[in-house]
């Protein structure tokens, strides 16, 4: 298992900011994975333009030199009324790793802390939600090793239909797929955020 730290950008000091960017900016997914997710940099991006999302940067934590940032992520914990959950719920979006870097688990790790990290930045919420694409098994399958499950709910997304995924930070499973998601997912107004 790799060893990866998730940070939150707002987290990292000035001073390493510059230098971050631009090892940011030499990260890529593959360009047949440009429907699933956007580059490292444009997740960034959408940060930026919207500080309501709390972007993170994967870290690679080698045993001997400095963390290699791999990825990023983001999370978006009021994103309540604009999404799938009708309860207080954290969005994760954005999830980007580095083509060179996948593969290797970092991803179902940083998953794992991303809905650790979703917990303490929104107490009250209930669940981590998000969305991926149908044909997205790798992100289908890290997600449901970090303990999402889909809820059932399809939506068209802009490149395509999307699932939408659940991991409950109380405890309780997610309601199976047909029998409605009262309580987990409202289904209604569905498809006009991309988990992106
Ligand atoms: C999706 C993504 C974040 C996963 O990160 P990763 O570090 O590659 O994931 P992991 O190495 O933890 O692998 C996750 C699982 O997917 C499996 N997997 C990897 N590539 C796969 C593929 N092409 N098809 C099916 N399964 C695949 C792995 O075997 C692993 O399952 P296992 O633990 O049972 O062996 C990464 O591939 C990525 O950034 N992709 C492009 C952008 C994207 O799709 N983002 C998600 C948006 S919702």
């Amino acid at each position: 298992m790799p060893n990866v730290r998730i940070k939150l950008l707002e987290d990292v000091p000035r001073s390493e900011a510059g230098p971050l960017a631009t090892q940011l900016a030499a990260l890529d997914v593959l360009p047949e994975q440009r429907d699933f997710s956007g580059s490292p940099a444009s997740v960034v991006k959408r940060g930026v333009d919207d500080p309501t999302r709390r972007t993170f940067v994967i870290l690679l934590e080698p045993p001997d030199g400095p963390p290699v940032p791999v990825g990023v992520g983001a999370l978006h914990p009021d994103a309540a009324g604009r999404s799938v959950c009708p309860e207080p719920h954290v969005l994760l979006r954005g999830l980007s790793i580095d083509a060179r870097h996948q593969g290797r688990g970092i991803g179902t790790a940083a998953v794992t802390q991303a809905v650790e990290l979703a917990a303490r930045l929104a107490p009250d919420a209930r669940a981590v939600v998000l969305r991926v694409h149908r044909r997205n098994a790798a992100a289908r399958r890290a997600y449901a090793r970090a303990g999402f499950a889909p809820t059932g709910q399809r939506i068209d997304g802009p490149t395509g239909v999307e699932e939408v995924m659940v991991r409950r930070l109380d405890g309780r499973a997610a309601a199976p797929a047909g029998q409605g998601t009262a309580g987990v997912l409202g289904g209604a107004g569905a498809g006009s955020q991309a988990a992106r």
